[in-house]
């Protein structure tokens, strides 16, 4: 259970969720995780939670919507640890605005919280990644962004649409450089963000899907276990999307 030792993973919106579960498998696995959150408070919880279970974790506040929050995030993270190992993109925001009722501001909102800032930690932690010539970046989308949304509104469609696309976009770029790019598509996962939304019975496994689900395969795809995968988009959803 120690193949991610020495390897450093930042991992967004892990101060809950499907990224708290994502950080405490890649810590079970060895590896130093830092907890990015814009909740600071709750990634410190976190972060203790973690050290007091005898891994490796730091808290650091940041703000994916801010260039200037993401390029402290990084520095914060090579100042203590020396380099970026593992990226995984999973802070996100929903929103269920129908089509008829969206303003310019809650477009802006989530395109800006869940497209723009996976593409801006990508950028700024890719230039780290470059220069030990090897990385694995993990983008979460959605289903939604697969089939488009009727629980959530067009924004966050198109949003988790286009981080897929970004992902085969870094996979291609970063492939030069020995970095892999992939995505991980959840469907119907019980978090904060879905509460008593989805209906287990719709779903072909016949319930709904936990944060460990999805780390399982976000683990997958950030260990050596995937080194010939990139540019790929792994399904999470218990069969609700077969083609
Ligand atoms: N839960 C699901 O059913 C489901 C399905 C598909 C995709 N997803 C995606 O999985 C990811 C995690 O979802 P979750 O259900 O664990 O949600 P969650 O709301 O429980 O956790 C999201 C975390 O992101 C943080 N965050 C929000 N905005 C941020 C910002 N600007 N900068 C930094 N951190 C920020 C929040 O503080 C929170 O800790 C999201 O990208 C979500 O879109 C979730």
């Amino acid at each position: 259970m120690d193949d991610l030792k020495n390897k450093v993973a930042i991992i967004t919106g892990a101060a809950r969720g499907i990224g708290a579960a994502t950080a405490k498998l890649l810590a079970e696995h060895g590896a130093s995780v830092v907890i990015a959150d814009i909740n600071l408070d709750a990634a410190i919880a976190t972060a203790n939670e973690f050290i007091e279970n005898g891994y490796d974790a730091m808290a650091v506040d940041v703000d994916i919507t801010s260039e200037h929050s993401i390029n402290s995030m990084v520095s914060k993270t090579v100042e203590k640890y020396g380099k970026i190992d593992i990226l995984v993109n999973n802070a996100g925001i929903v929103d269920a605005t129908p089509i008829h009722d969206m303003g310019l501001s809650d477009w802006d909102r989530v395109i800006d919280t869940n497209l723009r800032g996976t593409h801006l930690c990508s950028q700024a932690v890719i230039k780290e990644m470059i220069k030990n010539k090897s990385g694995k970046i993990v983008n979460i989308a959605s289903m939604a962004g697969q089939v488009g949304g009727l629980k959530v509104g067009p924004n966050y469609s198109a949003a988790k649409a286009g981080i897929i696309c970004l992902a085969k976009s870094y996979a291609r770029y970063g492939a030069q450089y020995g970095i892999t790019v992939n995505a991980v598509s959840p469907g119907f996962i019980e978090t904060e963000m879905t509460k008593g939304r989805d209906d287990p019975k719709s779903v072909p496994l016949g319930r709904l899907g936990t944060p460990e689900d999805v780390a399982k395969a976000v683990y997958f795809l950030a260990s050596s276990l995937s080194d010939y995968i990139t540019g790929t988009t792994i399904d999470v959803n218990g069969g609700l999307l077969m083609r």
